[in-house]
């Protein structure tokens, strides 16, 4: 049997990675950060000094690094030409310069046909999979059995965001997340958008546990 896709979008810090991983885990399927795909190709540019803002320049050399993700929920691993960059791809350098990178249409073209073939391997050869990003519902896997848009308030977002990487300062993270946030959606390529066909579901004031449950009844439902 074909397996199913479960498509999450949403802003920065709305609960997507550790929902998307949640559900994944509870109903056995694979998972797919595809942030971490912009952020490993973000990761090759500046370790090759490679100008981010010059949109030729990156467009000229995003098919060199091979990135390669691996999508087991409760290890999911991403590499760029063999080596562990999990924990490289969450530094400043690369936060501040991933949304540049990702606003290059030959990156996008890049790894979104990457991130279709993992989706068709695990549709394939597993129960299906949960994947997550900006553009999921709306380029990526646009016929997903389970379209859902995550949201908070900002407040809420900056709040999860600063515990996660144990930042002091909720404001200048609340700032972090609204340039971002504003890149991503301003953009010409494939723009942060919520579509009226996803479920739209605001996570502000709720518990992990319950945000997962909630999207668990979309997929038991789902035709
Ligand atoms: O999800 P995360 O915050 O790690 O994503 C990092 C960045 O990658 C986003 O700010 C956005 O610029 C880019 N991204 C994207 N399309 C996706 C996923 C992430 O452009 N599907």
């Amino acid at each position: 049997a074909e397996g199913i896709v479960i498509a999450i979008d949403g802003p920065s810090g709305s609960g997507k990675s550790s929902t998307a991983k949640g559900v994944a885990r509870v109903r056995e399927l694979r998972y797919l950060d595809t942030g971490a795909m912009y952020r490993a190709m973000t990761w090759w540019m500046i370790e090759h000094q490679v100008d981010v803002d010059d949109a030729a320049a990156v467009a000229d050399a995003a098919s060199r690094p091979v990135i390669t993700m691996g999508t087991d929920p409760n290890a999911p691993t991403v590499q760029v030409d063999g080596s562990d960059v999990a924990r490289a791809i969450r530094g400043q350098a690369v936060t501040e310069n991933v949304s540049a990178v990702s606003a290059v249409p030959a990156v996008r073209s890049l790894l979104v046909r990457q991130q279709r073939d993992i989706i068709a391997s695990a549709c394939a050869e597993t129960a299906g999979i949960v994947v997550e990003g900006r553009d999921i519902t709306t380029v990526v896997a646009p016929d997903a059995a389970v379209k859902v848009y995550l949201t908070a308030s900002a407040e809420a977002r900056a709040q999860r965001r600063s515990s996660e990487v144990s930042a002091t300062d909720v404001a200048a993270t609340q700032a972090d997340l609204a340039r971002r946030d504003l890149l991503d959606s301003s953009r010409a390529a494939s723009p942060l958008t919520q579509t009226p066909d996803a479920m739209e579901l605001d996570s502000t004031g709720l518990g992990l546990k319950e945000v997962v449950a909630l999207v668990v009844k979309l997929v038991d439902d789902a035709p």
